[in-house]
């Protein structure tokens, strides 16, 4: 008998969905699998206001067609967020927080804070105004080695950041590291991460793996296995502080394979089955529907889904290309097969 199941459609808590003609193609990508998706400000040029928030959305809502995907909005954080701005935020039914970049960690992310000094009042008043932060944590010091902008990033900034402002919200994006898992865990309630399926699934030998990758070049990078055991471990805790955010971030074929391929990883197409496939790896199938579908809801105060996905155990093979309008689109493991398909 094959083998069924069947869960609350999750959210993804972290997505890039650009704009343009890529937008309009990836968003049915995630529509099909997702309720709900956080969608993320770095555009070329960044949604940095509550008019341009609702403006992106519209834009975004132009491409779902019939299905009842709702995107939620972030704003990116910069300097002229005051009181007004982000009471309006507080006030909005579809703008969920603020993503900080620190300038140049990133894709897109030049605008980003250069000085967390003038970011202090700002944080003051989110926590005051119960508004959550999402942060990119890493710093992104030339001088730090690359595989540990990570922890410096915690040590630094974020261990204060929580010290000072107790109740804000703050959501540690695509953690990478089992510092970073283990900070989540050991800090208060109000600290939560998301989780991305290549942090998952691969290490940095899969980046080096019989020549350079740059298909599996993301940011935060891919570190040693022992960080991706670290993470495989948080997702599979059962604690609440960890949920799925994909981070699905297409770029064009042609700008990852160059002399200097651009950071992000294409996961959309198939992501609620590449997370299926790690836990039915580790024996632990049955905690994917926390992790995907309840966990990240409660953090941000949403209400569960009451729609339902089905997955079914079968073979499922993932294309070795997608055609987004004129660009080509390398997904995240293709060309393999994995065991769980999502039933239509
Ligand atoms: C993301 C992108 O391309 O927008 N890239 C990535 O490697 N994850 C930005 C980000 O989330 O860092
Ligand atoms: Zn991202």
């Amino acid at each position: 008998m094959t083998e069924e199941l069947i869960i609350t459609k999750p959210d993804d808590m972290h997505l890039h969905l650009r704009e343009g003609e890529t937008l309009k193609h990836v968003v049915m990508h995630t529509a099909k699998q997702f309720a709900r998706a956080i969608v993320m400000p770095n555009l070329e040029n960044p949604v940095t206001t509550v008019t341009m928030a609702n403006r992106y959305c519209q834009e975004i809502k132009k491409h779902i067609g019939d299905s009842l995907f709702n995107p939620l909005m972030t704003l990116y954080f910069n300097d002229s967020l005051d009181s007004d701005e982000l009471k309006k935020v507080r006030d909005s039914d579809n703008i969920i927080g603020i993503k900080l970049y620190p300038a140049g960690v990133t894709t897109n992310s030049k605008d980003g804070v250069s000085d967390f000094k003038n970011c202090l009042p700002i944080f003051k008043m989110m926590e005051e105004f119960d508004i959550p932060l999402l942060i990119h944590c890493e710093v992104s010091d030339k001088n730090v080695d690359i595989f540990d902008r990570e922890k410096v990033f915690i040590d630094k900034y974020l261990i204060n950041f929580h010290k000072y402002f107790p109740s804000l919200r703050i959501i540690f994006e695509h953690i990478s590291t089992k510092e970073a898992a283990q900070f989540v865990l050991e800090s208060g309630p109000t600290i939560a991460a998301t989780i991305t399926p290549q942090h998952l699934l691969l290490n940095r030998n899969d980046l080096f793996s019989g020549g350079i990758r740059p298909h599996h070049y993301c940011l935060p990078v891919l570190k040693r296995s022992a960080h991706q055991t670290a993470i495989v471990d948080a997702a599979l805790s059962g604690s609440p502080k960890f949920f799925l955010g994909t981070d699905s971030a297409p770029h064009p074929k042609n700008q990852k394979e160059s002399s200097c391929g651009c950071a992000g990883i294409y996961s959309a197409l198939s992501a609620i089955e590449l997370y299926a496939e790690v836990f039915y790896k580790n024996n632990a199938i049955n905690l994917l529907e926390n992790f995907s579908s309840k966990y990240g809801a409660s953090f941000y105060n949403l209400p569960i889904n009451s729609s339902k996905i089905k997955l079914v155990k079968k073979p499922l093979h993932i294309p070795e290309s997608i055609q987004i309008g004129k660009d080509q689109i390398i997904p995240l493991f293709a060309g393999k097969t994995i065991n769980w398909h999502l039933s239509s």
